[in-house]
């Protein structure tokens, strides 16, 4: 009688958080609707191939798909970054970047987005991304739109928002790609890219509980394997998003594949935080990712060096220990204080592993 009635309690727990997510894309404003709409239309790049979603896949975790590299190719064949895209979901959390009371947030590895309105106006004019000459092309790229919603588009962001794009008149085309990206960024705010439904969350709302091999990972991960000093829990408003919105240089070694791809010069080094600020104290620092969805988005790292979650855990294990890694991309600022030589056991690795892929979202669906 009892299991009975927490199964149905669990079942209608999953029919509300079901019928809440469906009615939240039903109630998007006009302005997240529209957002939605920029966010997957690949008419917005040079070749008419590429769209945020490209790189940011709803089912990869809204990170790259395409598992097999370390870097995104862009709208022109056989152009790539210098980096690896990270998540777009839950980005959203991550504060305005601030030097006050100690560097945090920002968008992108090294924060320098203030926040993600000024982020979506890169992509689009990035020559390695979606390569569009410049602000007007884009607008003018909505209004051809095949996705049919340039109407949207002037209610929302201006009645002569083309007309200004055709007569180059720079002010109005400021004024309506800054529109933009605010559509863009209020999308990114929806619970389509923030829907906290994983098997965590499931066990935080009491519907279910981790299995004893999940919940060992979750003590080493809060305990012994420190985890928490960087990827802490709570952030995320009253949920845990495992990011302190801070920047630490954790000594990944540099990725040959990505210098290659990238047509880098082969002793290219990334500064990260240090180069935005182009301060050299800050140098090889990057920004602690969040954690949620992380099963989907291999490869790892700024520079995607590793490629498996196993991969990953064993490197905080093992990193100081004699000739078991290359050296680190960037030796200043290497933290040693909580990852290096962790004395896990490789049963205690797959935990940690087995507790990361608690964090998949969609669980509460099922
Ligand atoms: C060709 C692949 C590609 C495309 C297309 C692309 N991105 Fe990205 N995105 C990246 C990469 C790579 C980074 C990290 C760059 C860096 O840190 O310097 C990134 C970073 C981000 C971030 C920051 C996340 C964080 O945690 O710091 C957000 C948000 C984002 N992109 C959203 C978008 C939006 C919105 C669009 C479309 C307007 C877009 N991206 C188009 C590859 C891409
Ligand atoms: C000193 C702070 C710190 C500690 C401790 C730490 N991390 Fe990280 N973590 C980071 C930073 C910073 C990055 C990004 C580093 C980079 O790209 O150079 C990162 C990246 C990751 C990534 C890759 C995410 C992605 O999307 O590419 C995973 C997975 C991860 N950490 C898991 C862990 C686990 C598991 C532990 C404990 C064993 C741990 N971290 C301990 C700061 C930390």
């Amino acid at each position: 009688m009892k299991q009975a009635c927490i199964n149905s309690m669990q079942y209608l727990g999953a029919l509300l958080a079901t019928s809440l997510v469906t009615q939240s894309a039903i109630a998007m404003t006009p302005q997240e609707q529209l957002g939605r709409f920029l966010y997957f239309d690949e008419n917005l790049s040079i070749n008419k191939n590429q769209s945020c979603a490209s790189c940011h896949l709803p089912t990869a975790g809204f990170a790259e798909p395409e598992r097999q590299l370390p870097v995104s190719e862009g709208s022109i064949p056989g152009t790539f970054g210098s980096r690896n895209a990270p998540s777009a979901s839950y980005a959203a959390f991550f504060p305005e970047f601030t030097l006050k009371g100690g560097i945090q947030g920002g968008q992108f590895w090294d924060g320098r987005a203030t926040n993600l309105t000024e982020q979506a106006k890169g992509p689009f004019l990035n020559p390695v991304e979606m390569a569009m000459p410049n602000e007007a092309a884009v607008l003018l790229a909505i209004e051809t739109s095949s996705h049919g919603y340039s109407a949207l588009f002037q209610q929302e962001c201006g009645n002569d928002a083309f007309e200004h794009a055709k007569t180059n008149f720079q002010p109005g085309i400021n004024n309506a790609y800054h529109c933009l990206a605010d559509a863009i960024a209020a999308f990114e705010r929806t619970d389509e890219l923030n829907p906290f439904t994983s098997k965590y969350d499931a066990v935080q709302a009491k519907m279910t509980s981790f299995t004893a091999v999940e919940e060992q990972g979750f003590n080493l991960f809060t305990g012994r394997a420190k985890c928490t000093h960087c990827h802490s829990l709570g952030n995320g408003k009253d949920k845990d998003l495992f990011t302190d919105f801070k920047f630490h240089n954790i000594g990944v070694p540099s990725n040959p594949e990505l210098i290659a791809l990238a047509k880098l010069p082969s002793d290219f080094k990334d500064p990260g935080l240090g180069g935005f600020l182009n301060n050299p104290k800050e140098i090889g620092r990057f920004k602690t990712t969040h954690l949620r969805n992380v099963e989907l988005t291999a490869p790892y790292m700024h520079n995607g060096a590793l490629t498996t979650l196993k991969e990953v855990v064993h490197f905080y294990n093992t990193r100081d220990i004699q000739g078991k890694w290359p050296a680190p991309e960037i030796r200043d600022n290497m933290n040693s204080s909580f990852l290096g030589d962790l004395g896990l056991t490789d049963e205690e690795e797959d935990a940690i592993v087995e507790f990361m892929k608690t964090l998949t979202d969609g669980y509460i669906r099922q």
